[in-house]
């Protein structure tokens, strides 16, 4: 078998065969297929796409390069995660205490943000002491223990996926609906959770920009995982605006300590309570309420156990940016449009993301909205605030703002954050 060949049979569209895929993982795998190649086969992938039987086997085959964890010796169910990314999605902070309170474990390995889309890493790291890296022993202690993890995957799960989304990042071949869901579900059926719910991103600040090709990626998605035995679904929801009230990494883990306290804005406590309905319904535990868990405390004290057991300090203040600027309203009006992508944008110019994954980021940065879209606002009232430590930023982010909002006569607008289910 040679790379040449493989990366021919896909540019000229021919469906790979099931040896083809298992030595082309494989060997890039261990350095044997060189980055040049393999780029040029996610080309050849994202133009010609592939058969859902390619993407099983792509899949299968990431998943093989790696180890496969096993949550099976805990008491309670498994039930995770994962959004294919959107602008001030905070929800992993709330949805996995809470989730944990209702009586499953959530064992949520997570990223770190690249590009415009946030990671929750990064917002967790602004709380101080808190650390990202576990053992897998370590893990499974505090899985038994409390009920809840976030923390980044080991380097051993699915390590093709590592190499390849890397390369991805930096070639322009991400936004493709193979490569997607076979980079998600190999790394969530590694992890060996029980169950898993998809939150599939629409709009400008997503991967997906239309319904129809989010349909696609959340049926495919869907499909990886029931044929691996993990009771899987998804439910499209709206990024067309940010999630919320905030963008930035300190800014939306005091958002979600608002909803963790019974408050917060209606989308975040919307799709929260929509995501924790479907996973402990896939965990088993359709009887619990999660409603009641925010209103009596208990997913807040499963909170403070979580940062607590990653050495964080609940009860320490959150970073605030050194700067801030505000941006006020236009006009009188109802405010029709704010662009999800605009906003995530200015977010990660203020300092909020990276534009390589070694670069550090600023724990206060970010972008405060102070009215959703279908609001009234006045003219020169604060629209949104702008937060960095380093305002030389300010104009760039400003740049990124313009033409991103509307103000005028109200349009009619989703009555729900969730679009559909698969
Ligand atoms: N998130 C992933 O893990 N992989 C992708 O390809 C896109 C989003």
């Amino acid at each position: 078998m040679d790379a040449i060949s493989v990366i021919r049979a896909k540019r000229d569209d021919q469906a790979l065969t099931d040896a083809q895929i298992d030595w082309v993982i494989d060997a890039y795998t261990r350095g044997e297929v060189a980055d040049e190649q393999m780029s040029a086969l996610a080309m050849a992938i994202l133009l010609n796409g592939m058969s859902r039987a390619e993407i099983a086997r792509w899949t299968a085959a990431m998943i093989a390069s790696g180890e496969r964890m096993d949550f099976s010796p805990l008491s309670r169910p498994t039930a995770d995660k994962h959004s294919t990314g959107g602008v001030g999605d905070k929800i992993t902070l709330p949805l996995a205490p809470l989730v944990a309170a209702c009586g499953a474990a959530v064992p949520q390995l997570s990223g770190r943000g690249l590009g415009h889309t946030g990671g929750t890493l990064d917002k967790l790291e602004s709380i101080p002491g808190w650390r990202a890296t576990l053992s897998n022993p370590r893990m499974m202690e505090i899985l038994a223990d409390s009920g809840a993890v976030i923390c980044a995957a080991g380097d051993g799960l699915a390590p093709a996926d590592k190499k390849l989304y890397a390369l991805r990042d930096v070639t322009g071949t991400v936004e493709s609906i193979p490569l997607i869901a076979s980079s998600i579900m190999s790394k969530k059926i590694a992890e060996g959770t029980g169950s898993l719910v998809l939150d599939v991103k629409v709009g400008s600040g997503a991967f997906m920009k239309n319904l129809d090709d989010a349909r696609e990626l959340a049926a495919t998605m869907v499909a990886l995982g029931t044929d691996h035995g993990v009771r899987t679904t998804a439910l499209l929801t709206d990024m067309s605006t940010p999630l919320g009230l905030t963008a930035g990494n300190a800014l939306e883990v005091r958002e979600s300590l608002h909803v963790l306290a019974g408050g917060g804005p209606k989308d975040v406590v919307e799709l929260t309570l929509a995501l924790a309905r479907e996973m402990l319904d896939a965990a088993g535990l359709s009887d619990a309420d999660p409603e009641k868990a925010l209103a009596d405390g208990s997913a807040m004290d499963q909170w403070r156990r979580m940062i607590s057991a990653q050495g964080g300090d609940p009860d320490a203040p959150l970073p605030l940016a050194r700067e801030q600027h505000m941006v006020p309203a236009p006009t009188d009006g109802t405010l029709t449009r704010l662009d999800a992508y605009a906003v995530g944008l200015a977010a990660w110019r203020l300092g909020a993301g990276r534009a390589r994954k070694e670069d550090p980021v600023q724990a206060g940065a970010g972008v405060e909205l102070h009215a959703k879209p279908g609001e009234e606002v006045v003219e020169g009232q604060p629209l949104l605030t702008l937060h960095t430590d380093t305002p030389e930023r300010f104009d760039t982010a400003l740049a990124a703002l313009e033409g991103a909002y509307e103000v005028g006569t109200p349009t009619a607008r989703p009555s729900s954050i969730v679009l559909d289910r698969v």
